[in-house]
């Protein structure tokens, strides 16, 4: 077997992190999330989600990556448990689900960069987003976005991944600042704070059952929790890494980002209307984000600026989406990582052309990794760490910390007891829609 490469640093290991993590979930999902679910109210419980549960579960993956020191499936076999790999291939298969809409979607984000430049958008931008967002021009558009990952992915894990994050994320954060900045200025900008900040307690209490199911599936996407993906790269990782302190950061930054970009979406809405129009599900928020460029003094070029944005966090998560896939499969039947990469690249394509047909076969796509692939890894993940490998995972958590003992047991425990509760409560709320949406036409 070829011999594994690691990261060039510990940085290169965050920034690699934060690239998967820092993706369409943080500036796109997260702002439409906000605005279908009152504002604030559902920042408060989206936050709790992030912190209290996805914080711990990321430390799940990275215990059994680094102890399993290998690909995600096998990482099970090498702590002795080869009963659960499974769970490593549940996760490498909704990898493989979800890029294929992501990268439809990162095709959109193609088209709108054009669309900003040329004005196409600027008169009507419902009627862009329907020309863009299926048939020829989607396919056409997914296929270039699906290229660019598979040449990135082709190139390796510290010569592609690596470079490529480490230019993209400070980018991102850069330009994301720069247009909050700007945020400031438009007429919106009061209203926009108001609806995003200032949580009204009371719409939580009463919205419960309809805000916990989003905000954890919002939690775990934006986390890449449950495709295995921090379990890979904590494979990567050597002894002397604070696992906590890795995760902490990561958590960190991803969770700024997504902040950012409510900075700058919230403003913009209002400046042009309010939420209304956002928050309708996976298009709206493009109309509705792009119409408010298109009124605005200097719009496309900021639009296009935006847009880039979003096209260096979707081409970063893009680019981890596959490459878990295409190292499990090069390391396990021995095949090049250059024909790996393309081969399942073209399949992956091929997977995500049907929802270029309609945005609804889109959020069949997205539901089901929400609703129910998530959930279900997330929930296997704990039992096995929390019951089963529960000494290597002390372990593996004190090794290069420098949080003490307790933190591991307070963790451990927390692992054992609240999350498979947050989660199977999340779990069933979230198959009860996606059943109901199925039975009611919905989808198809
Ligand atoms: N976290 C990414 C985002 O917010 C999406 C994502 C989910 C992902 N799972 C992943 C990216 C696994 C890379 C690997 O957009």
């Amino acid at each position: 077997m070829a011999q594994r490469e690691t990261w060039t640093s510990r940085i290169g290991f965050i920034f690699a992190a934060v690239g998967s993590a820092v993706g369409l979930g943080n500036i796109w999902s997260f702002p439409f999330q906000t605005a279908s679910n009152g504002g604030a109210a559902f920042l408060v419980v989206y936050l709790a989600a992030v912190f209290l549960i996805g914080f711990p579960t990321m430390m799940i993956e990275f215990v059994i990556g680094r102890r399993g020191e290998s690909n995600p499936v096998a990482a099970f076999k090498s702590i002795g448990h080869g009963e659960w790999s499974f769970v490593g291939g549940l996760g490498v298969f909704s990898s493989l689900v979800t890029l294929a809409f992501y990268s439809v979607i990162g095709g959109w984000v193609l088209s709108y960069i054009v669309g900003s430049l040329s004005g196409a958008y600027f008169g009507d931008p419902a009627t862009y987003f329907g020309s863009v967002s299926t048939g020829n021009v989607a396919i056409a558009a997914h296929a270039v976005f699906m290229a660019i990952t598979i040449g990135v992915v082709a190139a390796g894990v510290t010569g592609g991944i690596e470079r490529a994050t480490k230019f993209m994320i400070p980018a991102i954060l850069i330009l994301l600042v720069g247009l909050g900045a700007w945020a400031t200025t438009l007429d919106g900008a009061a209203a926009g704070y108001e609806y995003y900040l200032s949580p009204d307690f009371g719409v939580i209490v009463d919205n419960f059952a309809s805000i916990v199911p989003p905000a954890m599936g919002q939690a775990f996407f934006t986390l890449s929790l449950g495709f295995s993906v921090m379990i890979a790269y904590a494979s990567y990782l050597g002894r002397d890494d604070s696992l906590p302190a890795d995760g902490g950061a990561i958590v960190v930054v991803n969770t700024l980002v997504a902040l950012l970009a409510g900075f700058v979406v919230f403003p913009l809405l209002f400046a042009t209307g309010g939420v209304e129009g956002a928050g309708g599900g996976a298009g709206t928020a493009f109309i509705a984000i792009a119409g408010a460029f298109g009124t605005l003094p200097a719009g496309g070029i900021l639009g296009a600026v935006f847009f880039v944005v979003l096209l260096f966090a979707a081409l970063s998560s893009a680019i981890s989406l596959l490459e878990v896939p295409v190292s499990f499969v090069s390391e396990n039947y021995g095949y090049g990582r250059t024909t790996t990469a393309v081969a399942m690249g073209v399949g992956i394509f091929l997977l995500g052309v049907p929802t270029t047909f309609g945005t609804s076969w889109l959020n069949f796509y997205n539901d089901v990794v929400f609703n129910l692939l998530l959930p279900i890894a997330v929930l296997l993940l704990a039992v096995f760490v929390g019951w089963v490998a529960n000494t290597e995972a002390i372990d593996e958590i004190e090794l290069g910390s420098s949080f003490g003992p307790s933190f591991a047991t307070g963790w451990l425990w927390w692992v054992r007891i609240v999350v498979p509760i947050a989660v199977i409560v999340t779990l069933y709320l979230g198959v009860d829609s996606l059943y109901s949406g199925i039975v009611a036409g919905d989808y198809f």
